[in-house]
Order: structure tokens, then C-alpha cells, then sequence
């Protein structure tokens, strides 16, 4: 069966796959261009985003719209999701049944997006998507391949807010992604 964005965004309007479903205000669907290359996933709804149902619209957003904007690159143009489209209460990091629970949405949206480039922010995201022993402070803006799309990951937004001195380092990995975007679609004119 082939899913389309409809029925995914009607399917997690109604989920109750997982117990976070008891808690949650709103899911979390990703958002931006569903023609993207570039796709961003991240570990879960805050709070804000909870309440807005939009990802990234806290303090986190603020520091990615400030590491996306010193790099070129605007929301509009790239693809942004979770790996739970729920909030865990507290914040906490996702259990492991949740991920699984949850992990179709993820799967049907890189299907119809087909990214070039996926960004993995942060420890969970890394590990759930690159390797289980990934180690974001040692192997963030390093590359992975796989099939027809390269990963990476850098530090989740918040990692910098708690520490304000990786923002730069993020920022140069960022830069690096949006070069790898640009080598790509030369290969693609040439
Ligand atoms: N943190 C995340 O991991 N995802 C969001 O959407 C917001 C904050």
C-alpha cells in the first residue's frame, strides 16, 4: 500500500499507537518543503511545539532558525521532523517502544521525500538513525552513505542553548551540509 502526506498527517491526527497519545495536547507532524533534499530529524516535540502541534517553535527553533539563517539556508526550503511526534512528559528521552511505535511515520515520510541529505540533531536521532554507538561529541559532522542519501548529525538546538560554545562548531557542520548540497546538485547538472 502506498501512503500518501494525507494519509500519514490523518493517521497521526488519530494515533494512539503509544501511550505519549495520553499525554500529548497535539502530534507533531514534520513540516516544510515536501520536495526538500535536505531533511532534518530530531528527537521529539517540546513543550511549545506540544501546544502548537509545529515543530521547532521554542527556544530550540530560535537557535536552529539562527544556525539555518548564518548558513544560508531558510526553513522553506528544507524538511523538518522528529523521531516521536509526541511530547514525553518532562522532556525525557524517548523509551525504546515508543520509537518503534512511532517509527512508521518516520518511515513513510523519508519514502515519499526521498532526501538527499538527512541531519540527524542530536544524540537520539543519531543513534536511532546512523549507528546505536553513535557519539555525537566525537562524530558529529562526520558522513555516513547509504543507497542514494548521505547522514549525518550534529548538536540538537538545545545542547547548545545549555552551552552556548557549540554553537560555532555547529554552525561550520552546517556549512559543510549546505556545501555537500551544493556538490550534490553539481553532479546532477554535469
Ligand atoms: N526539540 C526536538 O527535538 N524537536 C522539536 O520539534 C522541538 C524541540
Amino acid at each position: 500500500m502506498q501512503y500518501t502526506w494525507n494519509d500519514i498527517e490523518q493517521h497521526l491526527a488519530v494515533c494512539t499507537q503509544c501511550p505519549l497519545s495520553r499525554t500529548r495536547h497535539l502530534p507533531v507532524m514534520g513540516r516544510g518543503n515536501r520536495q526538500a533534499d535536505l531533511m532534518l530529524i530530531a528527537e521529539a516535540p517540546g513543550s511549545q511545539e506540544d501546544r502548537q502541534g509545529i515543530p521547532f517553535v521554542g527556544g530550540s527553533g530560535e537557535i536552529l532558525d539562527r544556525l539555518l539563517e548564518d548558513c544560508g539556508l531558510k526553513r522553506e526550503e528544507i524538511y523538518i521532523t522528529n523521531i516521536l511526534k509526541c511530547h514525553p512528559p518532562g522532556n525525557r528521552d524517548p523509551k525504546e517502544e515508543e520509537k518503534e511505535a512511532c517509527f512508521p511515520y518516520l518511515k513513510y515520510e523519508t519514502f515519499l521525500l526521498k532526501p538527499k541529505i538527512i541531519v540527524c540533531l542530536g544524540r537520539v536521532a543519531a543513534q536511532r538513525i546512523i549507528s546505536p554507538d553513535f557519539r555525537i561529541t566525537r562524530q558529529h559532522g562526520t558522513w555516513t552513505y547509504r543507497k542514494n542519501c548521505a547522514l549525518t548529525a550534529v548538536y540538537h538546538p538545545s545542547a547548545i542553548l545549555r552551552d552556548d560554545s557549540k554553537y560555532e562548531t555547529t554552525k561550520e557542520d552546517f556549512c559543510k551540509i549546505v556545501k555537500k548540497r551544493e556538490e550534490f546538485k553539481q553532479q546532477k547538472t554535469v
